[in-house]
């Protein structure tokens, strides 16, 4: 064992003893409190919030595979409807990225404000770039939004892909990004397409998850902490008006209604960093750098790198 992961398990158990606990941090078991509602399942809804597509592609995916198994499925992205709808199915999934080591808070206000869902089956899914990201723990926190509203945990998954964090190749290193340029493949659709039936399967057989969360350090720096530090490297983030052509993607992709695209200017205090706009638009209009580095968006550097990302069969032209 070399000696940084050694020091990592010395600082885990001393954690977990002042936590009083070993290995999780919680685990919550509703389906103990609230029997499955139903335990075959007519009406699926995969909802999904979803910046560079990762997680849109696998949510289609699971829609596709239950519709396989006879279910009727949905696949939605949360910014084209509202909470309440979750009130109208019987089987649910939520996917979303790992940003900033946990559930982007767009992603997690919107389940906040979702109705009860008392006995629903629900299960969670989350697609991440690298490593060590906290992506456990925020498949677990997405199960727990929807846990909390009575759901009952029938299943988490984990994806990994090529990360869209656009300051790593920009700023840190293409490589490192690049090592993964090859996700998601077959495998991945293979092991999304596992998971939808495996969530049926334990519906049919009544038999809930542990929502079981493991100690990381990225705990204390998730959310707000990581995005104050990453829009303090951020030095500019204006739109160059000469380039843009006004298509409107960035104001779509950003969730905090920070650009104003007629006076080509963002509200950098509202931006929550998240990089939707700069990884999206189709003309590298918008200006950025970190680090004093200007940052190239997501599909500039996948055309720059000839990335074709594989599509699952089941979504081929569609
Ligand atoms: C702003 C931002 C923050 C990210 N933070 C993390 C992280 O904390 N851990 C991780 O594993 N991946 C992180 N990533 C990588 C994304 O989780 C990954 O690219 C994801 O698959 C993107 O999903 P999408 O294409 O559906 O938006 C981050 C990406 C971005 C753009």
């Amino acid at each position: 064992m070399d000696s940084s992961r050694r020091s990592f398990l010395v600082k885990s158990a001393i954690a977990g003893i002042a936590l009083g606990t070993t290995g999780c941090t919680r685990a919550v078991n509703p389906g103990a409190v609230f029997p499955v509602r139903t335990k075959s399942p007519k009406n699926a809804i995969v909802i999904y919030f979803s910046q560079t597509g990762h997680t849109k592609r696998m949510g289609r995916l699971i829609a596709k595979t239950w519709e396989k198994a006879g279910i009727k499925a949905d696949a939605r992205d949360v910014r084209d409807i509202g909470p309440s709808v979750l009130a109208d199915y019987d089987l649910i999934a939520a996917g979303s990225p790992v940003f900033y080591y946990e559930v982007p808070a767009y992603m997690q206000e919107w389940l906040k404000k979702a109705p009860r869902i008392e006995g629903t089956p629900v299960a969670s899914f989350v697609t991440f770039g690298g490593k060590g990201g906290n992506q456990r723990n925020t498949g677990c926190m997405l199960l727990e939004l929807l846990a909390e509203k009575g759901g009952v945990p029938m299943g988490m998954e984990l994806f990994s892909n090529m990360s869209a964090f656009a300051p790593t190749w920009s700023s840190v290193s293409e490589d490192r990004v690049l090592l993964y340029r090859n996700l998601p493949d077959k495998a991945t659709y293979e092991k999304t397409r596992n998971f939808a039936r495996t969530v049926v399967q334990r519906v049919a057989e009544g038999k809930a998850i542990e929502i079981d969360r493991e100690i990381t350090f990225s705990e204390m720096w998730k959310g707000g902490t990581s995005i104050w530090f990453t829009k303090l490297m951020i030095g500019k983030h204006t739109i160059d008006a000469k380039t843009c052509i006004k298509c409107g993607t960035c104001v779509e992709k950003c969730p905090a209604d920070a650009i104003d695209i007629e006076k080509a200017s963002v509200n950098t205090g509202r931006c929550v960093g998240c990089l939707g706009c700069v990884n999206n638009c189709p003309v590298q209009a918008i200006d950025m750098t970190f680090t004093g580095n200007k940052v190239t968006g997501f599909n500039a550097f996948v055309k720059k790198h000839n990335i074709v990302i594989e599509e699952p069969e089941e979504l081929a032209g569609t």
